[in-house]
C-alpha cells in the first residue's frame, strides 16, 4: 500500500482527498496543526471509510519536526500540500503571516524531501493567480496576473518556488492544481467546510444565512458586466476537487507525467453567477434566503470560469456533480452543523 502525507489534511479539501486517497487503496498520514480545523475530522474520515487515518499534530513551520515525521512514517511515496492559510481579507491585515507560513511551510517540504527520497509534489493552487483573464474560459497559458492579495500571490510565487526547485535538478517532480471555487460538502455530512468567524466565502455565508446564524446575505453587487449584474464563478464540488488529487498522485507514481512540473485547472468550465447560486439553493432546499444586493467588494473579480479541456483529456478527470447536488450537499452539512 502507498503512503502519502496529506498536509493540512483535517481541513476543508484536505479531509475529502484523505477519503478518495483512502477509497483507492492509499494509506494516508495527515499533518495539521489545526489552526483551522478540528481533530475531530479524523474521526469523520473514519466513519466514511471504516479506516482512520495516521494523524500528526505538527505545525509545516517547525522543520525540525517535519523531519521528524518524514523519518517516523518512512516510504512516503507522495505529498499533497493543502497547508496554507487561505482568509484573502486577513492576508492584506497580516502579510507576513500569510507569507511565512505558505510560502516556509513549501520550502520546509520541499527541503526534505529530497533527504527521505520523496520524489512526487501535489500543490494547492488556485484560479486567483489569473486576476481578471483577458479570455474566458481561462485555460492554464493565460498569464498570471499581478496578485490582489498578499494571499494570492502566496500562490503564485508557491508556484514559482516548486517550478525552479524541480528546474534546479532536485529529484521532484510535481503537479499543480489550480483550483476554482470549491464548495458543498461530503454527501454522508461526516465532513464539510468548518469556517471559523464569519464566512468571507458565499456559500458558507448562505448556508448559515438559511440556517438563521447570519441574518442577511449581502450580494456584493449586481452592476457588472455579466447577464443578471452578479459576479460569475466556477464553482466545483469538493469530492469533485479531492478526486483529481488522486489521479495526479497516481499519475506521478505510474510515470504518466509529461513533464517535471504539469499545471491543470480543476473546474466544472461552467460560468455561474451569484444571483444564480442563490436562486438555485433556494429551489433546491425549498428554504427562502434573505438577501440584500450591496456594493462590491473591494478587489473582487468580474467573471471568471475555467476551460478545464487540459485536465479532462490529460487526467481523465472531470468534474460531474450538479450544482444543484453540491449546494444541497452543503445545506446537509449545515444542518448537521446546526447554530454554527
Ligand atoms: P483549510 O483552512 O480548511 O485547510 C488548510 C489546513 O491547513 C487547515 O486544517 C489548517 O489547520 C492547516 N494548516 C495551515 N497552516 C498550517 C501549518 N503551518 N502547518 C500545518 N497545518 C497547517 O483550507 P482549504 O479550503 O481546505 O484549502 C486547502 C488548500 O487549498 C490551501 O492551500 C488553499 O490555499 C488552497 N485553495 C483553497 C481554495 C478554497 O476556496 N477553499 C481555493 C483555491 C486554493
Ligand atoms: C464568490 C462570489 C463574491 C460572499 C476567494 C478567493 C480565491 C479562492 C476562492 C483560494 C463573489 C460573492 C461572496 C458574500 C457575495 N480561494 N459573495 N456575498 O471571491 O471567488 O474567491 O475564494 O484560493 O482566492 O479570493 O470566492 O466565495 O468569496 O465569493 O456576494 O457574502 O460570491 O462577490 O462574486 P472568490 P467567494
Amino acid at each position: 500500500m502507498q503512503k502519502i502525507l496529506v498536509t493540512g489534511g483535517t481541513g476543508y479539501i484536505g479531509s475529502h482527498t484523505v477519503v478518495e486517497l483512502q477509497h483507492a487503496g492509499f494509506e494516508v498520514v495527515i499533518v495539521d496543526n489545526l489552526s483551522n480545523s478540528s481533530a475531530d475530522v479524523v474521526e469523520g474520515i473514519a466513519r466514511i471509510t471504516g479506516v482512520r487515518p495516521a494523524f500528526e499534530r505538527l505545525d509545516c513551520l517547525d522543520g525540525e519536526g517535519l523531519e521528524r515525521l518524514f523519518a517516523k512514517h518512512g516510504g512516503i511515496a507522495a505529498i499533497i500540500h493543502f497547508a496554507a492559510s487561505k482568509a484573502v481579507g486577513e492576508s492584506v491585515q497580516k502579510p507576513l503571516l500569510y507569507y511565512r507560513n505558505n510560502l516556509t511551510s513549501l520550502i520546509n517540504l520541499l527541503e526534505l524531501m529530497p533527504k527521505y527520497g520523496v520524489e512526487n509534489f501535489v500543490f494547492s493552487s488556485s484560479c486567483t493567480v489569473y486576476g481578471q483573464p483577458d479570455v474566458l474560459p481561462v485555460t492554464e497559458r493565460a498569464p498570471r496576473k499581478p496578485a490582489e492579495s498578499p494571499y494570492g500571490n502566496t500562490k503564485q510565487i508557491c508556484e514559482d518556488i516548486v517550478s525552479d526547485t524541480v528546474r534546479s535538478g532536485a529529484p521532484i517532480r510535481s503537479i499543480l492544481l489550480r483550483y476554482f471555487n470549491p464548495i458543498g460538502a461530503h454527501p454522508s455530512a461526516e465532513i464539510g467546510e468548518l469556517p471559523l468567524g464569519v464566512p468571507q466565502n458565499l456559500i458558507p455565508f448562505v448556508t448559515q444565512t438559511a440556517a438563521g446564524v447570519r441574518p442577511k446575505l449581502s450580494v456584493f453587487g449586481n452592476d457588472y458586466d455579466t447577464p443578471d449584474g452578479s459576479c460569475i464563478r466556477d464553482y466545483i464540488n469538493v469530492v469533485d476537487l479531492a478526486k483529481a488529487h488522486v489521479i495526479a498522485a497516481q499519475r506521478m507514481l505510474t510515470g504518466k507525467s509529461k513533464s517535471a512540473v504539469e499545471t491543470f485547472n480543476l473546474g466544472t468550465g461552467r460560468g455561474v453567477s451569484v444571483l444564480e447560486v442563490v436562486n438555485t439553493f433556494e429551489k433546491v432546499t425549498g428554504v427562502k434566503l434573505n438577501y440584500e444586493i450591496t456594493g462590491r467588494r473591494a478587489g473582487d473579480i468580474e467573471k471568471i470560469w475555467a476551460n478545464p479541456a487540459y485536465a479532462n483529456a490529460e487526467l481523465g478527470w472531470q468534474a460531474k456533480e450538479t450544482l444543484e447536488n453540491t449546494l444541497a450537499s452543503a445545506w446537509k452539512w449545515q444542518q448537521k452543523l446546526g447554530k454554527r
